[in-house]
C-alpha cells in the first residue's frame, strides 16, 4: 500500500537589504533614543530597502536562495505564494512579479494577506496543496517593504519595523525529513482595529483627505497587541505540539514572530523554555511582519541551530488579528 504524501521543507533562503539603520540613525528622524528602543523592544538595528528595491525584488532574491538550497530550478515550481501586507501594487499580486523575475512561467501565483502570521498561514496552505497531491513543488515567500507604509512622524511605530524576505520550498518530504507535522491557524476579526493600514482600500479610497489624515500608514495599539500576543502565541505553540502528538519538552527550538524581544521573552517564560530554545534576531532585523519567521528559520538553519530529527515550532501573531503555528520535524 502506498504511503500518504507528507509535506516537508526542501530548502530555505532569505534576503536582507544592504542598508542597516541603527537606533542612533532613528534618533535623527524622530524624538527617540537608543536606550528607549532597546529597553522597550530589544531592537538595535533594522534593514531598509532602497527606494527602487521592491517587495518582489527581495522576494526573488530569497526565493533563488531557497531554490539553490533545495537543488531545484525555477522551472520546477508549480505554485508561488507570497505572504505580504506591503505588495508592490494593489493588483496584480506580488507573486506574479516574482514569477517573471524568477523565470517560472509555468507556476501559478498569488498573494496571501495575513499580516505577521502570513508565512505560517502559508505553510499550512502549501502543506495542504502538497499532501492532497494537487501541487508538488511550492515556493512560499514571506516578504515586506514596511518602510513604504510607516508613518515617519509616529515614533511609537516607526522604530519597530524593517524590510526583508524569507522563502522556503515545500514539497513531498523524503524519508520523513523536514516534515511538517502539524498546522494551526485562527483569526479574531473583532480585534481588527488594533493594527491596520486603513487607507487605499474601498472603505477609504485614496484621496487628498486620506493623505492629509495619514491613513496610508500603519496604525497600532501597541499595548493591547503586546498583551494579546504573549497569551495567544504561547497557547498556539502548545496547540501545534498537541496536533503533532508531541510534548513541549520535545521541541528543540521555538521560532516566534520577531516583533519585540519582551514579547518573545514573555512567551519563553510562560512556556518555561530556557533562552537557548527560543530563536531571537529581532535585535538585528526588527519586525519584518510576514518575512519574520521565514528569515528567522533560514538564519537558524544556516547557524546550525536545527539538527536532523529535532522538532521545531513556528508561531506568529499579527493584524486581523491572526494567529498561526506549526511543528516541523527536521
Ligand atoms: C510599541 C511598544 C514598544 C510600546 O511600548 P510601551 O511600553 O507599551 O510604551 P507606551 O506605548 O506605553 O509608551 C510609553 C511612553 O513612551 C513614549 N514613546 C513611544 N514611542 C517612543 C519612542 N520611539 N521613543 C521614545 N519614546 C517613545 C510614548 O509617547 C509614551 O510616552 P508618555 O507616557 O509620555 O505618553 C509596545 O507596546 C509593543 O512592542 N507592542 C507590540 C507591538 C507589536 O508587536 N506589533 C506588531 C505585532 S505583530
Amino acid at each position: 500500500m502506498s504511503q500518504p504524501l507528507r509535506a516537508g521543507i526542501l530548502g530555505t533562503g532569505s534576503y536582507l537589504p544592504e542598508k542597516i539603520v541603527t537606533n542612533k540613525d532613528m534618533e535623527k528622524l524622530v524624538e527617540t533614543s537608543d536606550e528607549w528602543i532597546v529597553t522597550r523592544t530589544g531592537i538595535k538595528e533594522r534593514h531598509f530597502a532602497a527606494a527602487d528595491e521592491f517587495t518582489s525584488d527581495m522576494s526573488t532574491k530569497a526565493a533563488q536562495r531557497a531554490l539553490d538550497a533545495a537543488g531545484l530550478k525555477p522551472t520546477d515550481l508549480d505554485l508561488i505564494i507570497v505572504a505580504t501586507i506591503t505588495p508592490d501594487m494593489q493588483t496584480p499580486s506580488t507573486a506574479c512579479f516574482v514569477q517573471t523575475k524568477l523565470g517560472a512561467p509555468q507556476a501559478a501565483a498569488f498573494d496571501i494577506s495575513a499580516a505577521c502570521s502570513g508565512f505560517v498561514y502559508g505553510l499550512s496552505l502549501a502543506r495542504a496543496f502538497v499532501e492532497s497531491g494537487f501541487y508538488k513543488r511550492i515556493l512560499l515567500i514571506g516578504a515586506e517593504k514596511l518602510t513604504s507604509f510607516i508613518d515617519w512622524k509616529d515614533r511609537g511605530t516607526c522604530v519597530l519595523f524593517g524590510d526583508g524576505a524569507g522563502a522556503v520550498i515545500i514539497g513531498p518530504s523524503v524519508n520523513g525529513e523536514h516534515e511538517i507535522l502539524s498546522s494551526y491557524m485562527s483569526a479574531n476579526g473583532s480585534e481588527a482595529d488594533l493594527l491596520k493600514i486603513p487607507g487605499g482600500g474601498c472603505r477609504f479610497p485614496s484621496s487628498l483627505e486620506t493623505i492629509e489624515n495619514r491613513l496610508h500608514s500603519l496604525k497600532m495599539d501597541g499595548k493591547q497587541i503586546f498583551k494579546i500576543a504573549v497569551k495567544v502565541m504561547s497557547e498556539a505553540v502548545l496547540e501545534a505540539a498537541k496536533r503533532a502528538n508531541i510534548t513541549l519538552d520535545q521541541v528543540s527550538l521555538v521560532i516566534p514572530h520577531q516583533a519585540n524581544d519582551r514579547i518573545i521573552q514573555a512567551i519563553g517564560e510562560r512556556l518555561e523554555l530556557p533562552k537557548e530554545r527560543v530563536f531571537v534576531n529581532v535585535d538585528r532585523i526588527a519586525n519584518t511582519s510576514a518575512a519574520s519567521v521565514a528569515i528567522a528559520l533560514d538564519e537558524a538553519v544556516k547557524a546550525g541551530k536545527i539538527q536532523k530529527g529535532q522538532y521545531v515550532a513556528f508561531v506568529a501573531f499579527g493584524a486581523g488579528t491572526t494567529l498561526a503555528s506549526s511543528i516541523v520535524k527536521w
